[in-house]
């Protein structure tokens, strides 16, 4: 619902009265929303396909109505685009949105020396399709820097990072990892549509990325953020400030990083970015303040706010999904629940402390001295699809593929089960989820015999469905 009407529909808050759809921002919201309106989903890949330039990049965000935005040297925006695309092509199965024709957008380039331009591109005459568009992404993200690393140019998903790479030689650690990850998945679509050789193609530019990464940014205990433009490196155990980051732990193990680096990277940050005390998770630790370089505007929120060091929830949640991916359910649960507002308010003192509505995904939770667990902004917020998509696919492991689910969960080891329902067309499913006892055959199973490939398929006349799942 947070997602639907505040994020995706209404595009505003009471905190930012905002109307522009995010390039990277509702890309990450209909991942979410596939489950409860495909065609939305669709709709928007296509949307967010159609603000891209010629040249490869894309519009940082823009309005609807008039096509104005901003033009930037912004990363990351770019590879949501098929990020998106490829868990919307296998979610759903509707590989044919890969050949819809889509326009692009030209304009002005960014004038030397400036960072970002706001301006109304038009559409080209020539379109392309949205493979094409998705892979000339992939390409124009590919550009490294001195350690082989993606340039981090001014800013990647944190936004406020803007002048570690502003110089044109920084790069993003975080970045390389979902770039890793981006070429992984968007294989699988490639191969799902045929293109085999394109799909080797990037798995094997994926493969080399990873080498670089663990070759040039294990710290020791945990990954490193980024390099400046300086050379010097960010979220690393000799900084003073922002010596850890958790998105580049998380990203580790969901880009399928080393192992046993992973477990150190994500037990690193669990120790030094969790604070029960205050039931929050920090998104890297300590905040900035008076260092050296310069990180850019995210060291104008005062240490411990937003961004800047608070639990920033939507970078947090993907430690509890780094967690799961490792098969720690005890770990995730713990981590979503520490996130979600309900748990965190169920005492009145709590309440008072925190200070928002606790029945939507907060945005981000302060850290500052004296206002610890304190709610900054809500509602408007790319948590909620988040906390969503955790919840729903990596602990409780619903797969849905096509017209198929399938269930792969990772749950606390204090969990006996969990039962769900699914309705698809006019047939309801009741899905009971439970651990095999002694003896018990693993699968899924129906009117008491054992679904042949382990599958619930979903069309079928309308009607009310038990299954039962041993995992
Ligand atoms: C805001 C932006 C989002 C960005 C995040 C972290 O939520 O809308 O695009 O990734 O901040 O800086």
């Amino acid at each position: 619902y947070q997602s639907l009407s505040c994020r995706f529909w209404g595009r505003s808050g009471f905190y930012q009265s905002g109307g522009a759809f995010g390039f990277r921002d509702q890309l990450q919201d209909v991942m979410a929303l596939v489950y409860v309106d495909r065609a939305l989903a669709r709709e928007h890949i296509l949307r967010s396909a159609s603000r891209q330039y010629v040249e490869g990049d894309v519009q940082h965000w823009w309005h609807v109505e008039t096509g104005m935005g901003v033009r930037t040297m912004c990363s990351d925006d770019l590879l949501w685009l098929p990020y998106a695309t490829a868990h919307y092509v296998a979610v759903t199965g509707d590989a044919a949105i890969l050949q819809e024709r889509v326009a692009f957008i030209s304009g002005p380039p960014l004038p030397d020396g400036h960072l970002e331009a706001m301006q109304e591109p038009q559409p080209t005459t020539d379109d392309a399709t949205l493979l094409a568009h998705c892979l000339l992404a992939i390409g124009h993200a590919g550009r490294t820097g001195p350690h082989g690393l993606p340039l981090m140019g001014n800013g990647d998903w944190n936004d406020g990072m803007n002048l570690v790479g502003a110089g044109g030689k920084g790069e993003s650690v975080w970045l390389a990892w979902f770039l890793i990850a981006t070429l992984r998945i968007f294989a699988e679509t490639l191969e799902s549509a045929g293109r085999r050789t394109e799909a080797v193609e990037l798995r094997g530019r994926a493969a080399a990325l990873l080498a670089t990464v663990e070759r040039e940014c294990w710290d020791g205990e945990w990954y490193l953020r980024a390099f400046f433009d300086d050379g010097s490196p960010l979220g690393s155990h000799r900084n003073t400030e922002a010596r850890i980051d958790s998105i580049a732990q998380s990203w580790a193990v969901i880009a399928g990083g080393d192992r046993a680096r992973g477990r150190l990277a994500v037990d690193a940050a669990l120790r030094e970015l969790v604070n029960p005390e205050h039931s929050m998770v920090h998104l890297f630790w300590p905040p900035f303040d008076v260092a050296e370089p310069h990180p850019g505007y995210i060291r104008g929120y005062p240490p411990g706010l937003r961004e800047n060091g608070g639990q920033y929830t939507h970078g947090c949640l993907w430690l509890a999904l780094a967690c799961a991916e490792m098969g720690d359910g005890d770990q995730a649960a713990r981590l979503l629940q520490i996130m979600n507002p309900i748990e965190a308010n169920r005492e009145p003192e709590h309440v008072k402390r925190y200070g928002a509505e606790p029945y939507v995904a907060p945005a981000d939770i302060y850290a500052a001295a004296g206002q610890e667990g304190r709610a900054g902004w809500t509602w408007y917020t790319g948590s909620a699809g988040w906390m969503y998509r955790i919840w729903l696919e990596s602990v409780l492991g619903l797969q849905l593929r096509g017209d198929t689910l399938s269930f792969h969960p990772v749950l606390p080891r204090d969990w006996p089960g969990y039962s769900l329902s699914y309705t698809h067309g006019g047939a309801h499913f009741q899905i009971d989820v439970r651990r095999a006892g002694t003896g018990e055959t693993k699968g899924a199973f129906e009117g008491g015999s054992a679904v042949l490939d382990g599958r619930v398929h979903l069309s079928r006349p309308d009607g009310h469905y038990n299954v039962t799942v041993l995992v």
